[in-house]
């Protein structure tokens, strides 16, 4: 695509409101461009009153162009309305032209929950927030309505977390096989898995490390999640000296929540079961992803449905207290029946949390090297998948208490976590709110340091580990745990009154 700006305003931003149209478009400003390719032009002028825009989108012989000055106004930060009124002009030149309503409006961000928190905590109350995020971020109501009752979901749970706390995050990229739609960083290689051992000997020293960095900063653990990838790949006694580590630094009876993200019920034994349950481990995630054989094969999962309802069972066996399953609508390959079913199943099956995602097209994934185009501003009939997983669980009692969004989702659509009441996962509010710091470990962990209540500065550091377990393998423990120290300990020695 072709993106022309004058003005002052971020570029990404602008992009991303493009890409809500032309999903997995790539930008340029080059004079001269094929026939086909869409041109937009954007104009911003700032005055002393407020803002105004001009957009002009084209795609053929056909433009169409928006304009609308926006002023400034209290409760509003100049830079708020600047990105209101550059959004409004893409969203409705967009709108006119490809025919396609985006149903979170001009919110482009992965937490549009943070928006409506935000509201909330203003003391907007519910009504006025679903109305202001219709009325200044065009979001359907349906979204509006979704994103707020997460939000309030959220904020009941965030209001009991103490001070002084933070979770442990334990990355272990490694899986069976690659699944064809999957862009995570995961080694699924003969040669690569045989880095496993070393590897979790080297996330063991890390642990070490970090655990006793935590006790010495006198802060509590509320949470622990080992995610991947897929950490049940470690055979039995792997996962036994891993969950050890963890069990033998931390009083587990006192976390909040500790998670083992198995996912690939191929992976999954009773033996691995009843190592994590002794270890303390409360929650587990078996995903089915969808309830179709076909599709599984097509994506390259590598497993049977029936695969999936043994696995479930031997978790139901386990006594491991909280079990997820996650979903995905618009794989390709499904369609609106044949996922409405997969949803009736799992509700049937009645698991403690569902997260039903929506298929995102990820540039490293192994779906984008077919001829195939996967991108679709509209998502065909994902929409309407979405939809049924929504009214369904609400049907079932099941809150949505967590949702995200990816870039390139079919559809724009969102990511949905749903908890019976008193199971929502804590990891991921507190991860996904940035409520407390969350101190990673393993390779493409990255710790967050949190400015949370007592602690002076207002930007969140994060510190990346290295991506890939080859290169976290062959990085020096002592210069990072070094430098992860001291910038740690100086984060923390900022908290008022020292
Ligand atoms: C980090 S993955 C790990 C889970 C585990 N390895 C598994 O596959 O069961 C977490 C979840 O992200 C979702 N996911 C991964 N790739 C996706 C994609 N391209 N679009 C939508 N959801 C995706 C899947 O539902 C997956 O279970
Ligand atoms: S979806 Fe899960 S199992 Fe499949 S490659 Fe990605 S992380 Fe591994």
């Amino acid at each position: 695509m072709k993106l022309t700006i004058k003005g002052n305003i971020n570029k990404y931003y602008v992009q991303s409101l493009c890409m809500l149209f032309f999903p997995g478009a790539k930008f340029s400003e080059a004079e001269e461009v094929s026939e086909n390719v869409p041109c937009a032009d954007l104009e911003v002028t700032e005055t002393g009153e407020g803002v105004f825009t001009r957009f002009s989108l084209g795609v053929g012989n056909e433009t169409v162009t928006s304009e609308n000055f926006i002023e400034y106004q209290e409760g509003f930060t100049k830079d708020r309305i600047l990105k209101i009124s550059v959004g409004r002009s893409v969203f409705d030149a967009g709108e006119k032209l490809m025919g396609v309503t985006p149903p979170w409006g001009i919110l482009t961000g992965v937490r549009p929950a943070k928006v409506a928190s935000e509201y909330l905590r203003e003391g907007l109350g519910i009504q006025k927030t679903k109305k202001l995020l219709r009325s200044e971020y065009f979001l359907n109501p349906k979204k509006a309505s979704l994103v707020t009752d997460v939000a309030s979901n959220e904020a009941k749970i965030v209001k009991k977390l103490p001070e002084n706390t933070c979770s442990v995050y334990i990355s272990v990229p490694f899986c069976p096989s690659r699944c064809a739609y999957c862009s995570f960083v995961s080694y699924t290689t003969k040669r690569l898995l045989s880095l496993v051992p070393d590897y979790v000997d080297a996330v063991i020293k890390e642990a070490d490390d970090v655990f006793s960095e935590i006790k010495s900063l006198g802060l509590k653990i509320s949470t622990v999640y080992i995610g991947g990838g897929t950490p049940t790949i470690l055979d039995a006694p792997l996962l036994e000296k891993l969950l050890s580590a963890v069990s033998r630094n931390v009083d587990v009876n006192e976390l909040m929540e500790f998670t083992l993200e198995a996912g690939r019920p191929d992976t999954i034994t009773a033996e691995k079961l009843q190592i994590a349950k002794s270890h303390g481990v409360s929650r587990i995630s078996v995903n089915p992803q969808t309830l179709n054989d076909e599709v599984l094969q097509f994506i390259g999962r590598h497993h049977t449905v029936d695969c999936f309802f043994k696995a479930y069972d031997l978790a139901l066996a386990s006594g491991i207290r909280n079990i997820n399953t996650d979903l995905i609508a618009g794989l390709p390959g499904d369609n609106f029946i044949r996922f409405s079913r997969s949803v009736d199943k799992i509700i049937e099956m009645h698991p403690d949390n569902i997260t039903v995602h929506t298929f995102c097209v990820k540039k490293a994934s192994d779906l984008l090297k077919s001829e195939t185009d996967y991108f679709s501003a509209s998502g065909g009939d994902t929409g309407k998948s979405i939809d049924y997983s929504q009214v369904k669980a609400k049907n079932a009692k099941y809150k949505p208490y967590y949702l995200y969004r990816n870039k390139n989702s079919l559809g724009n659509y969102e990511n949905v976590g749903f908890a019976v009441e008193g199971s929502e996962c804590l990891y991921n509010i507190f991860m996904m709110e940035e409520v407390h710091s969350i101190f990673g470990i393993g390779a493409g962990a990255v710790t967050k340091l949190v400015p949370g209540a007592g602690i002076s500065g207002e930007k969140i550091i994060r510190i990346f580990n290295p991506k890939y377990p080859y290169e976290y393998l062959d990085s020096s423990i002592e210069e990072r745990f070094a430098e992860r120290r001291s910038r740690t300990e100086s984060f923390f020695s900022s908290k008022k009154g020292d």
